[in-house]
């Protein structure tokens, strides 16, 4: 298997139930290495600018609504199949769906307020990486 680089988001939601430790010791726990780690808050045109690629979808004035609402931890990891398993850690996107174990499931409160973002795809990996970090913030 490949090492691939992936984003993850501990969504508003998250950092309001205060798991961002427990995020992070999953993460560290099944071997992703974190090559850089902020806290921000997104404004409303950075949250949607982040996610265009669902703009005209009927959630997409909700979704940036909700990611600008407080403080996101933004990480950029690397590992074995670094996509796929960081999915398979969040979930499904929808915590009714998600299985108790993953972090949508344990955490996740609607179909919206799941408290995780993944990349899906390498494509969207070289987007979402350097949206958040130069390369001088990344410790390879
Ligand atoms: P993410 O991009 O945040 O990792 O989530 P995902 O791939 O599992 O799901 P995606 O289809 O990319 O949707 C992005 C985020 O939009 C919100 N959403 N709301 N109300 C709805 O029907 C709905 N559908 C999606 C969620 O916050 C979802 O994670
Ligand atoms: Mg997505």
């Amino acid at each position: 298997m490949a090492i691939e680089r992936t984003l993850t988001i501990v969504k508003p939601d998250g950092t309001a139930q205060g798991i961002v430790g427990e995020v992070v010791r999953r993460l560290e726990a099944n071997r992703f290495k974190i090559l850089g780690m902020k806290m921000i808050r997104m404004s409303p045109a950075q949250a949607a600018g982040f996610y265009l690629v669902h703009q005209g979808k009927h959630f997409y004035e909700s979704l940036t609504a909700f990611m600008s609402e407080g403080p996101v931890v933004v990480m950029a990891l690397e590992g074995e199949a670094a996509i796929g398993r960081l999915r398979d850690l969040m979930g499904p996107t929808d915590p009714k769906k998600a299985p108790r174990g993953t972090l949508r499931g344990d955490y996740g409160t609607s179909i919206e307020r799941n408290v995780i973002h993944g990349s899906d795809s390498p494509e969207s990996v070289a987007f979402e990486v350097p949206y958040f970090f130069n390369a001088l913030e990344l410790c390879g």
